[in-house]
């Protein structure tokens, strides 16, 4: 028998875990797997509120069935097309033939584009609202949070905010599924690593969006398309999810190296020893070959230091190292202390890229740089130690740029 779990007498958590797939958008590891939440509303009409991903759509009309019975859906509520939660649409469609599919006009174009779904459809606005007996939803346009399509479904009668991605993160629901139930430490950093790596460019709309909700919504719980349900305190998701929408930070430094026989990672050791000897408590050391990005990106976007060292590779920067640059730029990374440094055999090129990188993300470097040619020598692990000095005392201060 498939299991379902109430938010409210009405309202029910028809949602699947996923512990099959490694990568999420063929990119971003999943060690603990991946919720797709969707949510029942049983009034006198009854609405779905997003799907599952194909793979599971035998799983969700199961959990529907079980609890409306041989009623039919009336409504499917989309709130992001995204196919793991989108996934399921035919196959709902088939299984209840009279159902209404409600979005806006870029979900409707989104609908036909990827599925060929073009009838049986109603166009909303922002602030339209849908009748269902004994409540209203109203519909708040998101756009770019994650999708151009992207909206948010509030009940007015339980204030249920159904948030699409927004306040979603990896991770699968192992017999929990609220805040409450859990500890939420692995869930906020899995929230921020999706956050970071998947919306955080769109940092700004976010913090617009949010900025939104709460001046025009009293939320009781938040009910994403991943992750927990937040009920007990919503409000804390909410001003997590603003801070690093603006990419507030904390205290701590992040220090990645790209190093092939060893000579940038002794340096990036020294640079760290010393960020330990001078005061700073959360430092992560990373080797950007062997670490997946996404883990960095999310420490970075955790923290207000980032130290970046790499080795030359043909003449340019350690492809590695290129990947996680060009990451953090299109993330329009900003506000960070940033200490860098490169190494080289016969001929530069790492740090030529490091100087580039700082351009494009405005921050102002801490001196000093370092180019070590060959093996790092002592006046080079000199400068590497009072580069990370150098770096404490700026985190410490909080002088980013
Ligand atoms: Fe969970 Fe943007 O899809």
């Amino acid at each position: 028998m498939y299991n379902s779990i109430k938010l409210t007498d009405n309202v029910h958590w028809v949602g699947v875990n996923d512990k099959e797939t490694d990568l999420f958008e063929s990119l971003w590891p999943l060690p603990e797997g991946i919720a797709y939440n969707s949510y029942i509303i049983e009034d006198e009409k009854v609405a779905l509120i997003d799907t599952v991903k194909i793979n599971y759509n035998d799983t969700l009309i199961s959990k529907i069935k079980g609890i409306i019975g041989d009623k039919s859906v009336d409504y499917l509520i989309i709130n992001h097309m995204e196919p793991d939660h989108s996934g399921s649409i035919k196959s709902l469609l088939e299984a209840y033939p009279e159902m209404t599919i409600i979005g806006n006009k870029k979900t409707l174009e989104f609908l036909e584009g990827f599925y060929g779904i073009t009838k049986n459809t109603r166009v909303i606005a922002d602030g339209d609202q849908l009748d269902l007996g004994s409540r209203k939803l109203t519909f708040y346009i998101t756009p770019m949070v994650h999708w151009p399509e992207t909206m948010m479904t509030f009940d007015e009668k339980e204030q249920i905010l159904f948030a699409g991605d927004a306040f979603g993160g990896f991770g699968s629901l192992n017999g929990y599924l609220f805040d409450d139930e859990v500890n939420i430490d692995f869930f906020e950093d899995e929230i921020r690593r999706y956050f970071s790596n998947i919306i955080g460019k769109f940092g700004p709309v976010v913090h617009k969006t949010i900025e939104r909700l709460k001046s025009e919504l009293d939320i009781k719980m938040i009910a994403s398309t991943h992750g927990l349900v937040w009920r007990e305190n919503p409000n804390y998701i909410i001003e997590e999810y603003d801070k690093w929408s603006q990419q507030q930070t904390d205290e701590g430094v992040v220090v990645v190296y790209g190093s092939m026989y060893g000579n940038t990672k002794i340096m990036a050791e020294v640079v760290a020893r010393s960020l330990s000897e001078h005061g700073i408590e959360d430092i992560k050391l990373y080797d950007v070959s062997r670490k997946d990005i996404s883990f960095i990106i999310n420490s970075i976007w955790k923290y207000n230091g980032i130290v970046l060292g790499s080795c030359t590779y043909n003449n340019e920067i350690f492809p590695p190292m290129e990947y996680l640059l060009k990451s953090l730029e299109i993330r329009n990374l900003k506000n960070r202390v940033l200490g860098i440094f490169g190494s080289y055999s016969w001929s530069g090129g790492a740090l030529d890229r490091l100087i580039e990188f700082k351009d494009l993300v405005t921050c102002n470097i801490t001196e000093p740089m370092i180019e070590s040619k060959f093996s790092p020598d002592h006046d080079n692990l000199e400068k590497c130690y009072e580069l990370g000095k150098n770096v404490a005392e700026a985190v410490k201060a909080n002088n980013n740029c």
